[in-house]
């Protein structure tokens, strides 16, 4: 959350600070600014409230040279959207954008108030920015000492990027809970919460490590560890082509994803299927042995839709590996007291790795004795792989849009291999190859879905103006409802519910009317006959059905079937996702939204 991108340049900065920080904007977008020191030795400092194209307007009319500067785009915490809670903030010659919260920051706040200093904001990082000055002042030592020695005081979570006017050679960057990259240049370096904003710069980077300060200059840079050691941190080269992260021939960051699904599901199977038939991952190292096949329970914990992922596995893992699963909300799992199952193992899910709640319930989990943990996760170099013990990754391709697409089918693609891998050591081989078997059909299946695009455009025009939708599935596609639902919410604002088909007269019930469709998941499976006596129920109370199937049903008043090609039963629910969110692409298109930067959120929430 929030986006952070700072630079020390040979060339002129502001057209490199405006690239970085647009690109950063899918981590927050409530409002962004700038600072660089020009060539006088002046600070200029440009802020709005807004878009980041809010921030280039103003600064079109402006002509502002310089070669150092750090830039931010700002999702609320501590205080509310208005320019004077927008970064950077500034004390004197102090000079701070951070993402993050400092919890004792109201402490802090009262401290430096009774020494003078007068706040200009509501938030958390202008106590940052005082604290700095305040101890610079005390100690007379330059800003990198400061800085190592203040950041004892902060609790919390942060990543920040400060420049020192009185001595504007070097940005001096420290990480503690939030992700920080540099980039390295040609005489000139970068830094940025995520590699995305950097990938036009250079190919090479180096991942700050947790309680890392860098002091980056244009042709050196120093890294100390968090015991103040000077220590060399591995340079990656990426291999991400800059070309994947546009857009191309799409309109929407959203649309791109949901239609590269099938390449991405490629690239996750690829090299993965043994000769023999069997699953090999070639990153998942446990430091003993696997302890992960003689488990005798999993616990999964994940956020959103990376928590649904976790749910339709949790029938994969009980009917297919045999094994005991149970799946939690990571803010849930890490705010009460756990008893903890006999021989359990721990897996996490994310997209980004660096979902704050995520990494809160991976560390606390490791109070309790779980056998070892994994994650899946889609980013290599994020702190989730970092912190557990084993990783597998997901290989979506970076995924802008806000509403995950790519990496939700990404996640149950694996875990379905997973779970095959496990059912190959327990010996239920039959199983496991037909897992295999079925996954090698799935991009192909994929794109028979997307294809359907023009079907699912129409039923979207005619949902476009409702106000409330369900969602009804049963068994692993109960799940994929709920995902379907938080699509819907997240990108069209339209209120919309999951519930599982047989809980419907257990309440909701109550809600069918003419007025509220209800979308059902109704692929061919054991559960058919079942949801069919839903659909009845329903029908005799005036309700308007839509039904998501690949069998024939009675089409009559106010029932209509949306027929989708045949589907094998084991990858069905990976399958159904696709045309529920293309139907939120669709009815978010119609509603004008901005899909991929939907209001009030972010894309990696790194606060908890
Ligand atoms: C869903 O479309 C989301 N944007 C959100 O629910 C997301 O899945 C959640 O915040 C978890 O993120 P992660 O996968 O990066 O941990």
């Amino acid at each position: 959350m929030c986006g952070i991108f700072a630079a020390i340049t040979q060339r002129n900065i502001m057209n490199i600070l405006i690239d970085g920080i647009k690109k950063l904007e899918y981590r927050g977008y409530d409002s962004s600014g700038l600072a660089i020191i020009d060539h006088d030795n002046n600070m200029v400092r440009i802020r709005c409230i807004g878009k980041v194209d809010e921030l280039i307007r103003k600064i079109q009319k402006k002509k502002i040279l310089g070669h150092i500067g750090v830039a931010h785009t700002r999702w609320a915490t501590h205080g509310k959207i208005s320019k004077a809670n927008t970064h950077p903030h500034v004390s004197k010659n102090i000079i701070v954008v951070h993402n993050g919260t400092i919890e004792n920051y109201s402490v802090l706040r009262i401290f430096l108030q009774k020494k003078g200093y007068i706040f200009y904001s509501d938030t958390d990082t202008e106590a940052i920015a005082h604290l700095l000055h305040w101890e610079q002042n005390k100690k007379k030592e330059s800003i990198e000492q400061v800085i190592q020695n203040s950041i004892k005081q902060l609790y919390g979570n942060y990543s920040m990027v400060v420049i020192d006017k009185n001595n504007p050679t070097r940005l001096i960057a420290a990480r503690s809970g939030s992700p920080l990259v540099i980039g390295l240049g040609i005489e000139e370096n970068f830094i940025a919460s995520d590699q995305i904003a950097l990938l036009n710069l250079t190919k090479r980077f180096i991942y700050l490590e947790e309680g890392d300060i860098a002091i980056i200059k244009k042709k050196e840079i120093n890294i100390f560890n968090k015991k103040n050691f000077k220590i060399k941190r591995k340079e990656t080269i990426s291999n991400i082509k800059y070309k994947s992260i546009k857009k191309g021939k799409y309109s929407y960051y959203m649309e791109k994803e949901i239609y590269e699904q099938p390449a991405s599901i490629r690239n996750t199977l690829k090299n993965r299927v043994q000769k023999n038939n069997t699953i090999y991952f070639s990153e998942l190292q446990f430091k003993k042995k696997n302890l992960l096949y003689y488990a005798e329970h999993i616990q999964m914990v994940a956020c959103g839709t990376s928590y649904h992922a976790a749910m339709v596995s949790r029938y994969w893992f009980e009917a297919f590996a045999k094994i005991p699963c149970d799946v939690e909300i990571a803010s849930e799992f890490s705010s009460r007291k756990i008893a903890i199952r006999k021989k359990s193992f721990l897996i996490t899910l994310s997209q980004s790795g660096e979902t704050a709640d995520t990494l809160s319930a991976l560390r606390y989990s490791k109070k309790f004795g779980y056998l070892g943990n994994l994650t899946i996760c889609n980013m290599e170099g994020s702190s989730l792989v970092k912190e557990s013990d084993s990783y597998i990754l997901t290989r979506a391709g970076i995924e802008i849009g806000v509403a995950s697409t790519k990496s939700f089918t990404t996640q149950l693609t694996v875990l379905l291999m997973l779970v095959a891998q496990i059912a190959h050591f327990k010996k239920e081989n039959k199983i496991a190859e037909k897992i295999i078997e079925t996954l090698h059909i799935l991009p192909q299946r994929i794109e028979e879905v997307l294809k359907k695009n023009e079907l699912i455009k129409n039923i979207a025009k005619k949902l476009s103006n409702k106000k409330n939708i369900l969602f009804l599935g049963r068994g692993e596609q109960y799940p994929i409802a709920m995902e379907g639902a938080l699509k819907l919410k997240e990108i069209s604002y339209i209120h919309a519910e999951a519930y599982a088909a047989g809980e419907l007269k257990h309440g909701p019930l109550a809600l069918i009317d003419k007025n509220i469709p209800v979308i059902i998941i109704a692929p061919k499976n054991s559960l058919l006959e079942k949801i069919k006596k839903n659909i009845k129920e329903i029908y005799s109370r005036e309700g308007v059905i839509y039904i998501f199937s690949d069998q024939e049903f009675n089409v009559e008043k106010n029932i209509h079937l949306v027929k989708l090609p045949y589907i094998e039963e084991l990858i069905a629910p990976i399958f159904y996702i696709v045309p529920l969110q293309l139907l939120a692409y669709y009815i978010a298109l119609n509603k004008g939204k901005n899909i991929d930067q939907p209001r009030h959120l972010a894309k990696s929430v790194t606060v908890e």
